[in-house]
């Protein structure tokens, strides 16, 4: 494996999740809670230090969530190495998604190829929480995805999700 090679990781999932939040805690270490809906897609690049010695280099695309969007996922998800679903823990519908996200990935894709991940977000809101966090894990190994609970608010959960994506883009 070339130290250069840069790695394309895929965030999706339903509008106003967190996904973008995720990626901006997660890249620049900032939040707002004004977060304005993506367009498009735009991406940030970031290098994990994974253990003493490797580092990975990966190239974060945020997909806008927004069904009239939709059809522009292909584009983002065909060459990723990964790819997080993203749902928000106070929204059910948003794990509905989840649902036709897998189906439509395992449609197009060797879903034994790309390394799945599915992210619980606003994990701060717990009092507000809509989705069983074991159902949702057990949905995850189901479908031979890892889960992860998150915060992009309060910054939780975000480093072991991108330590475990660059764990396994080692394994490749
Ligand atoms: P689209 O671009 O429409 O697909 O949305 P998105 O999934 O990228 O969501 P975005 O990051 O724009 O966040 C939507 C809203 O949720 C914003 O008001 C964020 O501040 C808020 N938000 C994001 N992450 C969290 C979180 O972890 N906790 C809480 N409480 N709010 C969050």
């Amino acid at each position: 494996m070339s130290n250069d090679t840069k790695y394309k990781v895929v965030i999706i999932g339903e509008g106003r999740v967190g996904k973008t939040s995720l990626l901006v805690r997660y890249c620049k270490g900032e939040y707002s809670d004004k977060q304005e809906s993506t367009i498009n897609a735009f991406c940030l690049q970031k290098q994990i230090q994974v253990n003493e010695t490797d580092k990975v280099n990966i190239a974060i695309w945020d997909t806008a969530g927004q069904e009239k969007y939709k059809a522009l996922a292909p584009m983002f998800y065909q060459e990723a190495v990964c790819a997080i679903i993203v749902y928000d823990i106070t929204f059910k519908e948003s794990f509905d998604k989840v649902k036709m996200w897998v189906t439509e990935l395992t449609k197009t894709l060797d879903t034994s190829q790309i390394i799945l991940c599915i992210a619980g977000n606003k994990c701060d809101l717990e009092k507000d929480r809509q989705i069983d966090k074991y159902f949702a894990e057990s949905y995850a190994y189901q479908v031979g995805a890892c889960h992860f609970m998150t915060s992009a608010k309060n910054n939780k959960g975000i480093n072991e999700l991108f330590q475990y994506i660059g764990s396994e883009i080692l394994k490749r």
